[in-house]
């Protein structure tokens, strides 16, 4: 099979649909997500980076001239657009997921995989960048081990979930394909 076939394949084992990555603050959803793309063949997009490019702020300037409130309006805004356009690999923000109107959206235009993280793997991805307003206010370890009790039961509902582990990004996307072959072929 050539490389092409291999890919429409596939992109038909998501049924045309977009595949959406959840999963809490480091857990690797836009590195993994931009190899995941070019290996399926889709366009890749990065929620976040869509919602700073529509209010041309930073998340991190959003959040503080606006509010979290605010951020997660535009949030839903552009990721249920997102969702109504052609197939793609779409990395969401931590929050995304907990979201109702977003998380219902999902269910019913795309396939959902969480990339599921150890502590302090997460700890040690996030002290690497900053601009993630919710770990700025307090001990980035206690935010995202109460993060993690909050929502690991909501991501647990997502139609894939896939353990990090001390893997590397390009083997998650290997394990990401396989899941997809066996789970929706
Ligand atoms: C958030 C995660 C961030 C970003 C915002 C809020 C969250 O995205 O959307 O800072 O609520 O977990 P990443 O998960 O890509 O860091």
């Amino acid at each position: 099979m050539n490389e092409k076939t291999q890919q429409n394949n596939e992109i038909s084992a998501i049924n045309g649909k977009t595949l959406v990555l959840v999963g809490l603050m480091g857990a690797g959803k836009t590195s993994v997500g931009r190899r995941l793309a070019k290996h399926l063949g889709l366009r890749f997009i990065d929620a976040d980076e869509e919602i700073e490019a529509a209010a041309g702020l930073s998340i991190e300037d959003i959040f503080e001239i606006y509010g979290e409130e605010e951020f997660r309006a535009g949030e839903r805004r552009v990721i249920l657009r997102i969702l109504g356009e052609s197939p793609c690999v779409l990395a969401t923000g931590g929050g995304a997921f907990m979201d109702k109107e977003i998380r219902d959206a999902i269910k019913n235009n795309a396939v959902s995989v969480w990339l599921k993280a150890d502590l302090e793997t997460l700890l040690e991805r996030t002290s690497r960048r900053g601009g993630r307003p919710l770990l700025k206010n307090g001990n980035p370890a206690e935010i995202l081990e109460k993060l993690t009790k909050e929502r690991y039961p909501v991501y647990a509902t997502a139609d894939i979930t896939i353990e990090s582990g001390n893997n590397t990004h390009e083997e998650m996307v290997g394990k990401i394909e396989t899941a997809l072959k066996e789970q929706l072929n």
